[in-house]
C-alpha cells in the first residue's frame, strides 16, 4: 500500500479533491455495501419459514411444527445451517490470498473488476438455487468477491485519496458495511411479506446490485499511480497522478511514488520481515485487535439477530423488524465515530464502549436467564422491548468503538514497509474469527443458553484491559512519528524498539 501523500519532510503534498477522486471513492465504496449486504441478508432468509423448509427441513419441523425439542435454544443449533452463514467467511480468508498477489500483478482496478464478476455468479447462483449445494457453491464465490474486494478496495481508496482524509475514508468503508446490513435488513424484512414463499429469493439476488455498481464502477475508474508505476507503466502513471491530484506540479509526489515503489521492490520478504522483533507492537495489537473485535459478539447479532429475537419468541415479522432497528443503530453510532475519533481518542471510545458492552451484555444474559426458560412462554412484550433497547446499546458501543477502530489502528501504527502485509494479516485474522463466531455461535446458544452472553460480556472485559495497559493512544500522531511518541514512550512496547530505528524516523522527519 506503498502510498504517496506526505512530504520525506513531513508535510502533505498539493492536492484537490477532484471530481475523479469523490467519484473513485464513491464506486470503491460499493465495496463497503457489498459485504455489509452478505452480514445482514443470511440471518434474515435463515428465519424465513419457506427458506427453512426448502433447505433445512429438519431445521423447520423445529421451528414451525413444535416438534418435542430438547431446549428452546437449540431450534436453529444445525452445522449445515451454521456453514450457509459461515463458509463465505472461509472462501474470502483463501480469496485474500490470491487477491493480495493480483492486486500487485494486475493492478487494483482489476482485482475489482474480477471481484464484481465472482460475486454476480455467487448472487445468480443463491437466488436460482434449487438444493443446498448450489446455496453453498453460492455462498462460496460470494465470498471469494468479498475477499477480493475487501483486499483491493481500501488500497484503491487509500492511493487515490488525498492524504488529509485518508483516515475519513477508512471509517467511510466501514459506514458502507453498516449501511450494506441495514439495506439487507430491509429488504429481507419487506421480502418475507412476499405471497408464495419465494421472497428469500429476491432477499439473496438483490445483494447484486451494490456488486454490479462496483462492476461498473472498476470499468469506469482509472488505476491508482502507485500501482501503474508499480507495475513499470512511468508514463501512465504520471499522467493519472496529475488528472487525479487537479494540480500540474505533480513531479514531488511522481518522484515520492517511484521511490516507494522501489522500496517496495526490495523488500523480498514482507511476510518475513513483519514477524521481525521490531515489529512485534504493532503485530500482535493488529492481530489482538481483530480477535477482540469478533469476540465482542457483535456478528451473533449482525448474523443472527432474526434468529435470535425468533428463539426468545418474538413472532416472525417482529424479528426481522427488530434487526432492522439494530441495523439502523448501527449506522447512526458508525457516524458518531466519525466525529469523536480525533477528538475523544480511540483509547477513550474502547473504554467507555467496552463498560456500555460488558453491562448491556450482562443485564441481557439476567433478562433471558429469569424470562426464557428451556421449553416454557417466550417473552413477555415489555421484556421483548428491553432486550432489543439493550441489544441495541451494546450494538451503538461496538459502532463507535471495534467497529472502525479495529480496521483504522492497523492501518496507521505500521510503518510503510510492512504495511501491506500488516493489513492483510489484519483481514485474515478478522475473517477467520468471522468464520468461527459464524460457525459456532448457534450451537453455543444450544450449549451455553443465556450463558453465551456472559461469555461475551467476559471477553469484553479482557480486551478491554489489553485497552486500558497495552494499546497507546495513537490520536493526531503522524505516522512518521509513531516510533518516538508512541512506541517509545510505552511501558511494554519501548523494549522492543531500539535507537536505530529513532535515528531511522528522525531523518524522515527532518528530511536529512
Ligand atoms: C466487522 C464485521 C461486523 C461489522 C458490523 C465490521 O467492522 O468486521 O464483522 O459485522 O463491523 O458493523
Amino acid at each position: 500500500m506503498a502510498g504517496g501523500g506526505f512530504t520525506t519532510s513531513g508535510g502533505e503534498f498539493e492536492a484537490k479533491i477532484t471530481p475523479i477522486v469523490i467519484l473513485s471513492c464513491m464506486m470503491a465504496a460499493t465495496g463497503g455495501l457489498m459485504f455489509g449486504y452478505d452480514i445482514g441478508v443470511s440471518g434474515g432468509v435463515t428465519s424465513m419459514p419457506a427458506f427453512l423448509k426448502e433447505f433445512f427441513p429438519e431445521v423447520y419441523r423445529k421451528t414451525v411444527e413444535e416438534e418435542e425439542l430438547d431446549s428452546n435454544y437449540c431450534k436453529y443449533d444445525n452445522e449445515k445451517l451454521q456453514l450457509f452463514t459461515s463458509c463465505l467467511y472461509l472462501a474470502g480468508l483463501m480469496a485474500t490470498f490470491l487477491a493480495s498477489h493480483i492486486t500487485r500483478r494486475q493492478g487494483r482496478r482489476a482485482t475489482m473488476l474480477i471481484s464484481g464478476f465472482i460475486f454476480i455468479a455467487g448472487v445468480a447462483f443463491n437466488a436460482a438455487a434449487q438444493n443446498l449445494a448450489m446455496l453453498i457453491i453460492g455462498r462460496v464465490l460470494l465470498g471469494s468477491g468479498v475477499g477480493f474486494a475487501n483486499q483491493a478496495v481500501p488500497v484503491f481508496l487509500s492511493e487515490i485519496a488525498p492524504s488529509r482524509i485518508r483516515g475519513a475514508l477508512n471509517i467511510l468503508f466501514q459506514l458502507n458495511i453498516t449501511l450494506g446490513i441495514l439495506f439487507s435488513n430491509l429488504v429481507n424484512y419487506a421480502t418475507n411479506k412476499i405471497k408464495g414463499g419465494w421472497g428469500w429469493r429476491l432477499s439473496l439476488g438483490l445483494g447484486g446490485l451494490p456488486a454490479l455498481l462496483l462492476t461498473l464502477g472498476a470499468f469506469l475508474v482509472v488505476d491508482t499511480p502507485n500501482s501503474l508505476i508499480e507495475r513499470g507503466h512511468l508514463e501512465e502513471g504520471k499522467s493519472v497522478l496529475r488528472k487525479i491530484r487537479g494540480i500540474d506540479n505533480i513531479e514531488p509526489e511522481f518522484l515520492e511514488l517511484l521511490d516507494a515503489s522501489r522500496v517496495a521492490k526490495e523488500v523480498k520478504h514482507p511476510f518475513r520481515n513483519i514477524l521481525k522483533r521490531k515489529n512485534r507492537p504493532q503485530l500482535v495489537i493488529s492481530i489482538a485487535l481483530q480477535i477482540f473485535q469478533q469476540f465482542t459478539g457483535i456478528n451473533a447479532i449482525m448474523f443472527y439477530a432474526p434468529v435470535l429475537f425468533n428463539t426468545l419468541g418474538f413472532k416472525n415479522d417482529a424479528s426481522l423488524y427488530s434487526a432492522v432497528i439494530t441495523g439502523a443503530v448501527n449506522v447512526v453510532s458508525t457516524v458518531v465515530s466519525i466525529y469523536s475519533v480525533d477528538r475523544l481518542g480511540r483509547k477513550m471510545l474502547l473504554l467507555e464502549a467496552g463498560a456500555q458492552m460488558f453491562l448491556s451484555q450482562l443485564v441481557i444474559a439476567v433478562i433471558i436467564g429469569m424470562k426464557v426458560k428451556d421449553h416454557s412462554e417466550d417473552l413477555s412484550k415489555g421484556f421483548a422491548v428491553l432486550v432489543v433497547v439493550l441489544v441495541c446499546i451494546f450494538v451503538s458501543a461496538f459502532a463507535w468503538s471495534w467497529g472502525p477502530l479495529s480496521w483504522l489502528i492497523p492501518s496507521e501504527i505500521f510503518p510503510l514497509e510492512t504495511r501491506s502485509a500488516g493489513q492483510s494479516i489484519a483481514v485474515c485474522v478478522n475473517l477467520l474469527c468471522t468464520f468461527v463466531i459464524a460457525q459456532a455461535f448457534l450451537s453455543m446458544l444450544c450449549f451455553f443458553k443465556f450463558g453465551i452472553f456472559l461469555f461475551f460480556s467476559g471477553c469484553v472485559l479482557i480486551m478491554s484491559t489489553f485497552v486500558l495497559l497495552l494499546l497507546p493512544e495513537t490520536k493526531n500522531v503522524p505516522i512518521e512519528e509513531m516510533t518516538e511518541r508512541v512506541w517509545k514512550q510505552h511501558w511494554l512496547w519501548n523494549r522492543f524498539i531500539d535507537e536505530d530505528d529513532c535515528v531511522k524516523e528522525e531523518k524522515v522527519v527532518t528530511g536529512n
